[in-house]
């Protein structure tokens, strides 16, 4: 019994060896973690149950068997974050470079089984050379199997990816199928082909922090959704979001206690909106105002910055918000940010996470560069996605709500639940100037001005809105929290189903 007891213990420290010393040495010379450390900064306290310990890869020839490493260069297995389960794979850049071979896909597989048939959110933690070169086609055929469940388990539990080191070629699709993307900066990158192959066939030069770094990915390609300085802040991130986060699509939604006044007035909101109408102001201010203890976890906050997504609570329960953000490109909506913003609203919509939108847009962004890209399909996408959403919908226009925006922005027309304006709320085709001289165009100077005071007077206010019941209550600013706890409170019982479809057909 003890020769046994002593056999299983000394098989489990050549597991937790994985690669060697020297190889871990290297990781973090690196300034890398290795993957058992990553999940012990992730997971509770002495939560994580490993499952796979001592699977070793099948395809290795015949001269490296004795190589096969227990657990085959990746760590899968179960445990909590703040209380919730979750189920975890982190690739173990120690062996093999974490590259992907049959077993090590099998044991992704697995987790991913038992996430989709338990409902339990999964996170990837990727740090990999891609598909094991030695195992050839069954490496490729592993990361199928994995894509497949990838696409199963999507709208059904939460995913997440965290990049902490290379990933390149096909492996991208993974984490690019699941919900949200960490990375880390300077220690990783994505790219479907590297700088070398980039030169060869394009002959530009550029290096892997350029091409598929974090701040690349989070500025430019909208690819990634958040990047931090080094991994502990990206696993202590993750943890944060996983905390807004429901377990899966039939679960309830997770309620954190909070120490705020939910019938607080907040005085600094009567001037949030400048007297000038073409001033910007910061959106964010009244996110975080409306929030619970002013908790705001921003989501792609370098990325298309005209419009801004994240979490808040209210009264303890997640809330998903859009908001116009007149301090970029004046609040337009433009390609990138209709991409952005339909994206989150159909994750929240997917795991019944309640919708707020505030409203401050002038419209489309006009131009060539918009119209050669697509921004017809392109917006149409977040017109999509709101007018699909069933979840509770709660929107806030402050100031501008021109033409085809207005109706985008979660409006009446689109099954908007409850629709509040403030005073200053401008609803109509377009703005006073630009309204008059198109009506008024062979008028002389004076006359216009006096045509972009009375279109002023008549059309820019909430009040035609109001009256036609496309604004339920105009209301005044400082009250503005008080007013949205009571409306998400009246739809928490929100039922509503669309018609039965195969799946929808979205403009992609
Ligand atoms: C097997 C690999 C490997 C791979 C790295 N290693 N990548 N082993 N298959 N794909 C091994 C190395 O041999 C080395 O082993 C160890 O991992 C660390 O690698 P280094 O090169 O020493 O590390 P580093 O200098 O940090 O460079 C890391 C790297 C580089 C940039 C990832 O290793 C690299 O370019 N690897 C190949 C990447 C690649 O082209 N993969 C295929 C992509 S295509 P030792 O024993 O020395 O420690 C793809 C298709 C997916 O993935 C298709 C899905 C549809």
């Amino acid at each position: 019994m003890k020769d046994k007891i002593n056999y299983y213990l000394k098989q489990i420290n050549i597991a937790k060896e994985g690669g060697g010393k020297n190889r871990i040495d290297s990781q973090h010379k690196k300034g890398k973690l290795t993957a058992r450390e990553r999940i012990d900064i992730l997971l509770d306290d002495n939560s994580f149950n490993e499952i796979g310990m001592f699977v070793k890869g099948k395809n290795i020839n015949e001269n490296e068997k004795e190589l096969a490493i227990l657990g085959d260069g990746v760590i899968t297995g179960y445990g909590r974050i703040n209380g919730y389960e979750v189920l975890i794979y982190s690739q173990d850049f120690t062996v093999y470079g974490g590259s992907l071979g049959e077993e090590h896909a099998n044991k992704i597989c697995k987790i991913l089984d038992m996430a989709i048939k338990n409902k339990i959110p999964v996170i990837g933690l990727n740090d990999s050379g891609g598909a094991r070169i030695q195992e050839g086609v069954a490496a490729l055929g592993g990361y199928a199997e994995v894509f497949q469940r990838n696409v199963l388990a999507s709208g059904v539990i939460p995913q997440v990816s965290a990049i902490l080191g290379p990933c390149a070629g096909g492996a991208v699709y993974s984490p690019a199928m699941t919900d949200f993307i960490f990375m880390s900066e300077q220690t990783s990158y994505m790219f479907v082909t590297g700088p070398e192959v980039v030169k060869t066939v394009t002959h530009e030069d550029v290096d892997t922090e350029y091409l598929g770094g974090a701040n690349t990915h989070t500025t430019k390609s909208g690819v990634a959704d958040f990047s931090f300085d080094n991994e502990i802040i990206v696993l202590q991130e993750l943890r944060r979001l996983f905390d807004f986060l429901p377990q899966s699509n039939t679960s309830e939604a997770k309620m954190k206690k909070f120490n705020d006044d939910t019938s607080k007035k907040i005085e600094s909101l009567n001037t949030l909106v400048p007297e000038d109408k073409n001033k910007a102001y910061d959106i964010k201010e009244l996110i975080v105002n409306v929030a619970d203890e002013k908790d705001f976890l921003e989501v792609q906050k370098d990325y298309a910055k005209n419009i801004v997504i994240g979490f808040i609570r209210m009264e303890g329960y997640t809330i998903g918000v859009v908001a116009n953000q007149p301090l970029a490109l004046a609040g337009c909506l433009d390609i990138n940010s209709s991409r952005k913003a339909a994206r989150f609203v159909r994750f929240c919509d997917c795991f019944n996470i309640p919708l707020l939108t505030f409203v401050d847009v002038p419209g489309f962004l006009p131009g060539t560069d918009q119209e050669f890209n697509g921004i017809i399909k392109h917006g149409a996408k977040l017109l999509f996605a709101y007018a699909e959403a069933t979840v509770p919908k709660v929107t806030l226009i402050t100031r501008k709500a021109y033409g085809g925006a207005y109706d985008v922005m979660s409006s009446k027309h689109l099954r908007g639940d409850i629709n509040y304006a403030w005073p200053t709320a401008e609803i109509a085709v377009m703005g006073a100037e630009g309204a008059a001289k198109i009506i008024y165009k062979s008028a002389n100077e004076e006359i216009l001005k006096d045509k972009i005071k009375e279109y002023e007077e008549k059309f820019s206010n909430p009040y035609i809105a109001a009256s036609r019941g496309y604004i339920d209550e105009v209301i005044k600013p400082d009250i503005t929290r008080i007013k949205l706890i009571d409306a998400f409170k009246i739809l928490r019982n929100k039922k509503l189903k669309n018609p039965w479809k195969k799946h929808d057909n979205i403009p992609l």
